[in-house]
């Protein structure tokens, strides 16, 4: 213990840090700044998951480099090519170490996400919402004719027509992936012969380029039990299939049919898919893991959980709970789950506050102690931190901005 007298001796003396011990010595010596500067330097020697503010998020690099590794692998494997989804890392960071691992490129959102990934140097960025308004659709253009790699959506002839008018007004060329219903009512047009008028119209068009279709089964992904899943994503596809031998008999170009997801991943190879657009499978989230995989039907633990909400104990004046500086802002959930304390429950409390409980008889947390949680949603989550702090063991090895998340850059 320190006592006033001491610690005001000590901190004349100079000596404070020595008597608050080594730990309290090394945090004081490594503020906020001197972090900042760090980071900024990509100097993160001695930087600890201790010195960093919470909430923060922390990806654990070795789960992280496992789960890219074994969706890279099964590509390989299967020759189902991967164009992993953005939306939920929105990081140039993740996405060169996808595209490093053989990924043909990137799949988007949002036009701004596009954007990002595009002007970062990264090819073969396909965005699967169409563009509509006027804002969105001069943009696809102008990045279809900055980068041919670009690919774009449709699901409706009225907006192949307005990408055209578009495209020849700008002297452009764009590279279109007819949007085909796969089982989610938010888009995709009806497979068979609408889907198939739909690509005959984006064929003829001069400006545009017709480069395959696409169905993405939502509903698939989150099915709990595989074999569910599988029967979800063979109903839901069925149309699409449909729909690339109608184009196919018809002479259309068919190059790609891409859908898929991280729930569907090892059923897809059967779908006659020839890529996928996975995306939660590099992080995970306690929403993924609860639909079960092939060979474990409790956990889908085929990609480990890697990114976590670092919090701190901030209170504790009630037995068996605890106030922890996480809360709505931070898109704290009751299906959030404590890392290394499956005893834990998660409760909201409020903007900037959660409260975790326990019951009597298991070991309770501490004031001031770190608490890592696992998000539900990693699109929501990762969308309200400015950077990734990536971490081996406690070590800090690595810090990458999120430069896609919410705010401006998000439109
Ligand atoms: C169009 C599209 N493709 C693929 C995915 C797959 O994502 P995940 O692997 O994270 O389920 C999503 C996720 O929302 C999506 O919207």
């Amino acid at each position: 213990m320190t006592s006033r007298r001491s610690f005001l001796k000590a901190a004349s003396t100079g000596s404070l840090l020595a008597t608050l011990g080594p730990r309290a010595a090394r945090t004081a010596d490594l503020r906020l700044n001197e972090i900042e500067g760090r980071i900024a330097r990509r100097d993160f020697r001695a930087l600890i998951k201790e010195d960093l503010p919470t909430p923060s998020l922390i990806l654990d690099s070795e789960i992280f480099d496992q789960n890219l590794r074994r969706m890279a692998e099964h590509s390989k494997a299967t020759g189902l090519k991967l164009r992993p989804h953005v939306k939920i890392h929105k990081s140039v960071d993740v996405a060169r170490r996808q595209l490093g691992l053989g990924a043909i490129g990137l799949t988007t959102a949002t036009i701004a996400e596009s954007e990002l990934m595009s002007s970062s140097g990264l090819k073969g960025v396909f965005w699967t919402r169409q563009p509509a308004g006027r804002n969105n659709i001069t943009r696809a253009v102008a990045l279809s004719k900055r980068d041919p790699t670009f690919l774009l959506v449709v699901d409706d002839p009225i907006i192949a027509e307005l990408v055209e008018q578009a495209a020849a007004s700008a002297g452009a060329r764009c590279t279109v992936v007819v949007d085909v219903f796969a089982g989610l009512t938010r888009h995709g047009m009806q497979s068979g012969r609408p889907a198939l008028e739909l690509a005959q119209k984006v064929d003829a068009s001069k400006h545009l380029r017709l480069h395959g279709l696409m169905g993405y089964s939502g509903g698939a992904s989150h099915t709990r039990g595989w074999e569910e899943r599988r029967k979800k994503s063979c109903d839901d596809l069925a149309g699409l299939l449909e729909t690339v031998e109608l184009c196919r008999k018809s002479g259309l170009p068919v190059n790609i049919v891409s859908g898929g997801s991280t729930g569907t991943y090892n059923i897809d190879t059967e779908n006659g898919l020839t890529e996928l657009q996975c995306g939660s499978y590099i992080f995970m989230d306690t929403g993924y893991r609860k639909v079960g995989g092939k060979s474990n039907a409790a956990v889908y633990d085929d990609f480990g959980a890697a990114l976590t909400v670092m919090t701190t104990v901030v209170s504790k004046r009630h037995p068996n709970q605890c106030t922890i500086d996480a809360g709505n802002k931070a898109l704290l959930r009751p299906t959030d789950e404590a890392k290394g304390m499956p005893w834990i429950t998660v409760e909201n409390q409020g903007a900037e506050y959660g409260i975790l409980k326990w019951k009597d008889g298991d070991r309770d947390l501490k004031l001031g102690e770190r608490v890592e949680l696992y998000p539900t949603n990693l699109d929501m989550s990762v969308n309200v931190y400015d950077r990734i702090y990536v971490a081996r063991g406690e070590q800090i090895v690595d810090v990458w901005p999120i430069m896609g998340r919410s705010g401006a850059p998000q439109r």
